[in-house]
Order: C-alpha cells, then sequence, then structure tokens
C-alpha cells in the first residue's frame, strides 16, 4: 500500500550518481539556501547528511508559497519530490556532492522558528544554551555521529558478551543501597511511610547473587546513579558495561574483556588492538608513574633517588629520608629548554596545588653547576652520580619532591601528566590499555576514622586468612586503564560468609548494621556461592575516549551539568504538596 505523497524513498545523504535520473522523495530539515537570481538551491539534511535541493519556481508548493513572501526557512522540515541530476559544479567533501535533485513538488511538513544557534558541525554556542536546546543541538551532524557511533559500539560490545554465553539480565533500580563509595539517591515509598529505595550506585550485588543462582556468567549495559561531585568524567547517571563470571579469576576475566573489546574495536572502529593487554601491579604503577591509572604512552617515569639523597649535601633532601620519607625525581629529557624560567614558576605553583612544600628543580649545565634553586649543591661529582643514576644529561630538566612517599608519587604524578600534556608527548594514535592489579584492601578515612574499601566490601583479599595489618592488605581488585584514564573496576569476589563477615567487621560495620544492610547477601553466601569475579567499564568514558573526546558529556543524549541539573527538562524541579503528602515527606520550608 502507498503512503502518503509526502513519505519518502530515499535518505537525503544516502543519494549518489547510482540515482541518476530517478525520481525521488526526500524528507528533511532546510539547512542552507542560496538565492542565485530567482533559482534557489538548498541544502537538505536529514541523518545521514546533506544533498542539494534546487527549486527553479516551477515547483508544486504545498503548505508554503513564495509569492506571499512565505519563503522557506532554516530547520523547516520539507518533502521534495523531484529528479536526480548530475551537479554542474560537485562538491567532493559530500557523499553526495555528485548530485543534486530538481524538484518538482515542495510540501512544508513542519515549520521552524529561528533557532537560538546555528546547526552546523562546529557548534560555538555556549554550553548552557546547547544543553538547555539540546534536540537543536543534538540535530547537529557530529552529535548525531557521536549517538550513531555508541550506539553501534554498544551494539558491538553486547554481540562480543552474547557469542561469550553471558546471560543479559536486567537487575532492579528501586532497590536498597549498594554501596561504592558515592552517596545514593532515595525514592520514598507511599506504601510504606517512612521508607526509602536506593537507586543504584552499580548492579554489584544483585549481580554477585546472580552467581549463587547459578548464571554462570552475567552482562548487562546497566544505568547507575550515583550523588557525588561531578567533573568532566562524571555523571551523576552513568552507563556501565556490567559483567560477573563465575568460577573463574583475575586472569579469565582478563581474557574475556581483552577479546570482547578487540571484537568491539574491531567491528564498530576497524581498529586491530592486541591479544592482550600489559599488566602491572598498583605498587609498581604507583613507583613508576605516581597514580594508579598511568598514561603509559610516553616515559618519564617517577625515580627514587632517595639513596642518593641522604648525603647529597643538602637538607631538606636529607632530613625527608631521616625522617623516613624519600627523595623522588622526574627526568624530563629535553626540559630546560621547554620550561623557561617563567614556566618553572607554573610548575612550582602546580606542585603546591598537589600539595607539595616546594620544588625542588636543576637544569644540569655542562660541567656540573647548571641552573635552578638546587643547583648550587649539585656542582662537581654529586651532580654527576645523580645524572647518572637518572640517566640524565645536560638540557634536561630534573624535578625534586621530598617527603612521605605519597607525597611523592601525588606531586611528581601529576607533574609528569602536566608536561606529558605540555610537551605532547603522548602518541595521539596510541589504544595504551593497561590492567592494574593488587589495589590496596583498606584506605584509611581521617574523616570517619576508620578504614574504607578501596574498592568495595566484596572484594577479596589476597590471602583468604587476611593475616597482615589491614593497611598493608592488598586486594584481589583491579582497574583497566586506557590512556591514563580508569576505564573500569572489577574484583574476585568474596564468595565465603566467614570471610565477608571479617571484612564488614574491619570496616567497622557492626553485625547489626550488617544484618540490615547485607543480610541477604550474607545469607545468600551461605547457600553454596561458587567462586566468582567480575568487572564493570564506564561505558560513557570508553565511547569518549573511542570517539577522541575528553568531556563524556558529548556522548550522552541528556546530560546533566556540573550542579546535576537537566536544563532541558529543568529537573529536579519542586512537586505538588499534594504528592509529597502521598509519600509522606513534610519539607522543613529551608
Ligand atoms: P566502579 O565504581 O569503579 O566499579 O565503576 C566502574 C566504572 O564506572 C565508571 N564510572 C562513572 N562514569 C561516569 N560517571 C560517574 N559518576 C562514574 N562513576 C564510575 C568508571 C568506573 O571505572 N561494581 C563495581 C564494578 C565491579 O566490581 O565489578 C563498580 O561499580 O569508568
Ligand atoms: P629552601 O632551602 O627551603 O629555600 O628550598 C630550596 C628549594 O627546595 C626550593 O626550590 C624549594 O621549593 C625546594 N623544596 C623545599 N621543600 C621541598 C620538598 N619537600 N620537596 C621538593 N622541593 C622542596
Amino acid at each position: 500500500m502507498a503512503g502518503p505523497a509526502w513519505q519518502r524513498s530515499h535518505r537525503v545523504g544516502t543519494l549518489t550518481e547510482a540515482e541518476v535520473g530517478q525520481r525521488v522523495v526526500l524528507n528533511g530539515w532546510v539547512a542552507k539556501r542560496r538565492n542565485m537570481g530567482g533559482i534557489y538551491f538548498l541544502d537538505l539534511r536529514d541523518r545521514f547528511g546533506l544533498a542539494q535541493v534546487v527549486l527553479t519556481g516551477k515547483e508544486e508548493r504545498v503548505g508554503w508559497s513564495m509569492e506571499e513572501g512565505e519563503i522557506l526557512a532554516p530547520e523547516d522540515v520539507l518533502s521534495v519530490t523531484g529528479t536526480v541530476q548530475v551537479r554542474e559544479q560537485p562538491n567532493p567533501e559530500l557523499p553526495s556532492g555528485q548530485i543534486e535533485v530538481i524538484a518538482e513538488r515542495v510540501e512544508v511538513l513542519s515549520r521552524a522558528t529561528l533557532p537560538p544557534f546555528e546547526i552546523e558541525a562546529e557548534s560555538d554556542a555556549n554550553v548552557e544554551l546547547r544543553l538547555r536546546y539540546r534536540y537543536l543541538d543534538l540535530r547537529r551532524p557530529d552529535m548525531l555521529q557521536k549517538m550513531a557511533f555508541r550506539s553501534r559500539f554498544i551494539g558491538a560490545m553486547r554481540n562480543a558478551f552474547l557469542r561469550r554465553d553471558f546471560l543479559e539480565i536486567e537487575t532492579p533500580i528501586l532497590t536498597k543501597a549498594t554501596p561504592e563509595g558515592a552517596r545514593d539517591y532515595l525514592v520514598p515509598s507511599r506504601v510504606h511511610p517512612g521508607e526509602f529505595y536506593a537507586l543504584p550506585q552499580s548492579p554489584q550485588i544483585f549481580k554477585q547473587i546472580l552467581m549463587v543462582s547459578g548464571m554462570d556468567r552475567y552482562f548487562q549495559v546497566a544505568r547507575c546513579f550515583r550523588d557525588e561531585d561531578l567533573r568532566a568524567d562524571r555523571q551523576p547517571e552513568f552507563t556501565q558495561l556490567d559483567m560477573e563470571m563465575s568460577f573463574v579469576e583475575e586472569e579469565d576475566v582478563f581474557a574475556a574483556w581483552e577479546g570482547v573489546l578487540q571484537e568491539t574495536f574491531r567491528e564498530a572502529m576497524q581498529v586491530e588492538l592486541p591479544s592482550t593487554f600489559p599488566r602491572m601491579t598498583w605498587e609498581e604503577a604507583m613507583e613508576r608513574f605516581g597514580i594508579d591509572k598511568p598514561d603509559t604512552r610516553f616515559g618519564v617515569e617517577l625515580q627514587n633517588v632517595s639513596e642518593w639523597a641522604q648525603s647529597c649535601g643538602f637538607g631538606v633532601f636529607e632530613g625527608a629520608v631521616q625522617a623516613g620519607g624519600r627523595v623522588m625525581a622526574l627526568c624530563v629529557p629535553a626540559g630546560a629548554a621547554a620550561y623557561s624560567r617563567g614556566a618553572m614558576k607554573g610548575l612550582e605553583k602546580r606542585a603546591k596545588e598537589f600539595g607539595a612544600k616546594g620544588l625542588a628543580w636543576w637544569k644540569p649545565g655542562e660541567s656540573g653547576g647548571g641552573a635552578g634553586p638546587v643547583a648550587k649543591f649539585l656542582d662537581g661529582a654529586v651532580g654527576q652520580s645523580l645524572l647518572e643514576s637518572v640517566g640524565g644529561a645536560e638540557g634536561d630538566l630534573l624535578l625534586f619532591a621530598a617527603g612521605p612517599k605519597e607525597d611523592c608519587w601525588r606531586v611528581l604524578g601529576e607533574l609528569r601528566l602536566g608536561i606529558g600534556r605540555d610537551m605532547q608527548l603522548a602518541d595521539q594514535e596510541a589504544w595504551n590499555f593497561l590492567w592494574v592489579t593488587h589495589f590496596p584492601m583498606f584506605e584509611w578515612s581521617e574523616e570517619d576514622g576508620r578504614y574504607t574499601s578501596s574498592h568495595h566490601p566484596f572484594t577479596a583479599p589476597q590471602d583468604w586468612a587476611m593475616t597482615s595489618e589491614p593497611a598493608e592488605m592488598a586486594s584481589r581488585a583491579y582497574d583497566l586503564v586506557l590512556n591514563g584514564w580508569e576505564l573500569g573496576s572489577g574484583s574476585v569476589r568474596i564468595h565465603r560468609q566467614d570471610v565477608q563477615k571479617r571484612v564488614f567487621e574491619l570496616l567497622g560495620i557492626s553485625p547489626q548494621e550488617q544484618a540490615e544492610k547485607f543480610g541477604f547477601l550474607l545469607e545468600a553466601l551461605s547457600f553454596g556461592a561458587p567462586p566468582h569475579a567480575g568487572f564493570a567499564v564506564g561505558l560513557d568514558r570508553l565511547v569518549a575516549l573511542s570517539c577522541g573526546l575528553d568531556s563524556i558529556r558529548d556522548v550522552v543524549a541528556f546530560p546533566k551539568t556540573l550542579q546535576a541539573v537537566d536544563l532541558m527538562c529543568q529537573a529536579p524541579s519542586p512537586v505538588q504538596p499534594d504528592q509529597l503528602e502521598d509519600v509522606h515527606i513534610a519539607l522543613r520550608g529551608e
């Protein structure tokens, strides 16, 4: 059965020379118009691209008329019936640039008022305006492409898991708190006065319970909710590719993901990834890069020069080592010329922002000496032995941090990243995936006066007997890092009730609280829980990185601002008093 006269026969952006001579019907938006002395050239646009339409004045006009001054406006929605012909002046930039459509019938399907910003590939409209009119922003070709890429990418990933016998299972959104270290979003219950659901920070407990249920391999494209301070790489709701496997250990999880990511990159991006990714312990990552998510696309690694420093003659350095701390250094090849005196001030400021007491630096000279605040201590043999141990030479820049090792890691780790950016050291074409393993089990929280989990409380310790001090315990948690971004986290889980109870205890969770919050999990662990392990990747981050973007907002259709506001629909917003009454909530009237 034939559809209405306006309905398209072809997509605008996919027309080619193959259609020359054919009568086609196109549907799309008016992108650009040019009046060439009575002849109108229109660019018509749909999701698939642009095509040029020629209005000679002889076309039938439905829903508009040129005579009444009612010309077509940008973003009007049209149906154009016409014949495809070869263009006299082809546009090599466009796939449909060889052809044009001579209009015979032009119907206005919908009128557009003047948009607040131009719908074009690169928008310089400010972010608030783009988010307020997100539907117009999404209409821009590069946003359409990102959404299409995201869809293709997730589709490829889903297929890769299904091929490996993973079951896609949905877990509840209205649930009980699953701790991942952020605040929960709460939903009041109407039926149970004074009681609340929590939106999941992740499907963590449910996926472990699915293993107890014998599902063996689970995955989900899972929406997670976390009320935390937002940044470019964080949204209050975001999507994980979440998975869990039974009867496995670390290497099995790594192998599954390496396979899935290879297939996904091949299918969605035609990029060939290596068959395995390197592994590095947390300790090694901290010692070499000062950070648990190293960007391994460039060197300039941290070096421990404490042995040299303890008798180097500079009081600050010797004192730091004597106090049980360290002196660590970065040797930046060709850094002396890259950082002028003024630029060194900038580095010092950066170092202080990351908590350094100071930043000693040295630009070694031809025969000892050189420039910088500690140059006078480094004349002659002292300086030479330092240069030999760090592999440095004249022309390099040496930066030092003295103090507790954690401070040295943090300061030099951050400086290293800044220097990498300043000097453009990272290969922009590289895909450096890295597994970081053996994260600490616990972190001491000064604020709460107790230990907290480095990953989450369901992570297995390296030693099931847990004989060492909590601060010294290593866990079986691992992260996947891509080019310096934390893409995902996971762990081998605790499948033994006694160990889970012990971990809760070390976290300062009383038996009563354990029963209230996690009783169902502890009980489940007593009914035959298989050894299991899993992982979750932040899909928004992975898709953003795969598009070469550093903000996840550009790959989320309807993102929130840093104030957690949806500017388009104005959420959050006040609600009617009777709605509050329904859920037994009285506002304090602040
Ligand atoms: P984790 O809390 O590390 O682990 O989260 C996994 C990954 O999710 C992404 N992510 C985010 N992306 C955008 N906005 C956010 N606010 C945000 N928070 C996290 C990151 C992160 O690496 N249940 C465990 C996984 C497991 O153990 O299997 C978990 O959620 O890319
Ligand atoms: P001072 O002797 O305190 O003037 O310091 C000499 C140089 O050492 C200055 O460039 C300081 O910024 C630097 N400095 C001081 N404390 C530290 C530290 N803990 N780590 C690295 N450099 C430091």
